[in-house]
């Protein structure tokens, strides 16, 4: 019993993919689940707001629509390298941040945010100290100005804002647990059979994809990253906090 019964959870990309399971399988287990995202959901929720998480002034917006409360926060809305730089920047890092910073205020002792990485951001350690700079900026904007400082190149912008994410999650989780008892925790998929699959196909490039495709057995099943995700959303992980979840099939073994 994980003791989402009744807990209010934002979940934020819910109109495909990762998200759409996620709220999907929190109704089932009597969450009151409102999902944000830029296109109209496709399944039954418990409220929905359309929201650009790209601008900071439209998650501000957003945010005037949540509730005063919410237990749980699931940042699942992202978009492939394929996108541009500043739209990975924005949405994967950037906005999440400053949505999750603002749903964290009004989380109650025992609240959790899970921030979805990827796979992808395994490589974080060669970079922490980039990582755990721009971690300190303290807002969306002073974001924007420390990455025009400190370029990152487009082909691996997807991997470093998750790489960045990861670390973000890890620097601030401790201090969020301590002062308020809210655990924040990424979840780390492999590939994954969404609609942006071919994406990241087109991004690595078929002699990665191929290389990876001798260490897995297969891409996930939506609602096998679902469950990881609700897991950590509840009660049951009441103890884990500042971790990043690899749920890849044991894929990211295999790079050891
Ligand atoms: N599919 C994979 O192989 C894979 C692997 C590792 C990590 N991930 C991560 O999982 C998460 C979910 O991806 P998915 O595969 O379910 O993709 P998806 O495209 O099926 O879903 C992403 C959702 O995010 C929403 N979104 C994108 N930009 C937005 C914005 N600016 N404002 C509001 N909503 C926005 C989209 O409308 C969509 O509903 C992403 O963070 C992605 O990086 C995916």
């Amino acid at each position: 019993m994980n003791h989402l019964q009744g807990k209010t959870i934002v979940v934020t990309g819910v109109s495909s993919g990762i998200g759409s399971d996620t709220a999907k399988l929190l109704r089932q287990q009597g969450a009151h689940v409102i999902g944000v995202d830029r296109k109209d959901p496709l399944l039954s929720l418990d409220g929905f707001v359309k929201a650009d998480l790209s601008e900071q002034a439209a998650i501000d917006a957003a945010l005037r629509q949540l509730p005063a409360h919410i237990d749980g926060l699931a940042n699942v809305a992202g978009v492939p390298g394929t996108a541009s730089l500043d739209l990975v920047a924005r949405v994967n890092y950037l906005g999440l941040r400053h949505l999750a910073q603002k749903v964290a205020e009004r989380m109650p002792a025992g609240g959790s945010i899970v921030n979805i990485s990827s796979i992808l951001g395994y490589e974080w350690p060669a970079r922490a100290d980039l990582h755990k700079a721009l971690a300190e900026t303290p807002s969306f904007e002073a974001g924007l100005a420390w990455l025009a400082r400190n370029p990152v190149p487009h082909e691996t912008c997807y991997q470093y804002f998750k790489e960045a994410l990861i670390v973000w999650t890890l620097t601030q989780s401790q201090k969020l647990f301590l002062a308020q008892g809210v655990r924040m925790n990424c979840v780390a998929p492999g590939p994954v059979f969404t609609p942006i699959l071919g994406d990241f196909v087109q991004m690595l490039g078929h002699k990665r994809v191929e290389a990876d495709t001798h260490r897995m057995k297969r891409p996930a099943f939506t609602d096998e990253v679902a469950a990881a995700i609700v897991f950590m959303l509840g009660d049951d992980a009441r103890w884990i906090s500042g971790i990043n979840l690899p749920v890849d099939g044991g894929m990211s073994s295999t790079y050891v």
